[in-house]
């Protein structure tokens, strides 16, 4: 009888990306999931909404992927909340952007606090108004304790950047003899950038049908696999994550070897 009812159910395809999320965690889940939230402004302008508006519905995404993340185990979660670059656009909504950390700390911090999720920042907080920086250092360090998902925000973050900072701090090492010249290789590098206490992503996903990186994460992506969607990042749901995981899980990953049985 049950199985009578599966089988209707597949059929009608009512709850097949349910049943599909559940079968995820027979395989590998990526451990660490980077996602560039992208198409807010899309899903605004076709609801003939002020881009705002799109912002706004992207940040209750935010709390829907963090959850089922957690659900599957996944370690990490890094999302692209505001790039460096993100700074050229117009200033009503960048204050708009600005504030949508203190909304959703505010609103979800407990609820966090709860699912034993971690909140960490990676960006460069100088430019950040205060109370952005406050609500996240609240989170981060309410938080701190908790051993369960990673939710790490890239906020105000640029590769570029990153990798440009890094650099001067490593030859500021090298020149107070803190660091050899000759002990520098990728692993002491990889020490220097803001992800230093991360694991590099497994898989990152990008929204909205943009096929490019926006300078996120250029070092730590060498090696990661990636998924590319036309969905928005307002309607990214529980279906979308889950084709993304299933893709990832169809992948071979070789780093540049070989595929263990042609070894
Ligand atoms: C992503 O959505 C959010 C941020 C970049 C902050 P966009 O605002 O880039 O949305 P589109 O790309 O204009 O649709
Ligand atoms: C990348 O999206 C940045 C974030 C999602 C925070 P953008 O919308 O800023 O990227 P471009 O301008 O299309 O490359
Ligand atoms: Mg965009």
């Amino acid at each position: 009888m049950l199985n009578k009812l599966k089988q209707w159910k597949r059929q009608q395809g009512s709850d097949s990306f349910e049943e599909r999320f559940q079968e995820l965690v027979k395989h590998p889940i990526p451990g660490h999931i980077a996602i560039i939230m992208d198409g807010n402004g899309r899903w605004a302008k076709k609801r003939a909404l002020p881009r705002v508006a799109g912002h706004h519905e992207g940040m209750k995404c935010v709390r829907r992927i963090t959850k089922l993340a957690n659900e599957l185990g996944v370690e990490t979660l890094t999302l692209y909340a505001f790039s460096t670059e993100n700074w050229k656009r117009p200033k009503m909504e960048v204050e708009f952007l600005m504030k949508l950390p203190e909304e959703f700390l505010g609103t979800f911090l407990p609820e966090l606090i709860e699912e034993n999720v971690q909140v960490r920042m990676m960006g460069s907080t100088g430019a950040l108004p205060s109370n952005t920086t406050k609500a996240v250092t609240k989170a981060m360090e309410e938080t701190r304790h908790n051993d369960g998902l990673i939710l790490n925000f890239a906020l105000n973050y640029g590769s570029r950047s990153e990798i440009i900072d890094s650099m001067k701090h490593v030859l500021k090492d090298v020149q107070n003899g803190i660091l050899d010249e000759n002990q520098i290789n990728e692993e002491v590098f990889s020490s220097y950038l803001m992800t230093k206490d991360l694991k590099d992503p497994d898989l990152l996903i990008r929204t909205s049908g943009e096929i490019r990186l926006s300078n996120f994460m250029l070092w730590q992506l060498a090696y990661t696999e990636f998924f590319f969607t036309d969905v928005l990042w307002p309607d990214f749901g529980k279906e979308q994550l889950t084709e993304a995981i299933e893709a990832y899980q169809g992948r071979s990953r070789r780093f540049g070897g070989l595929q263990s049985e042609e070894s």
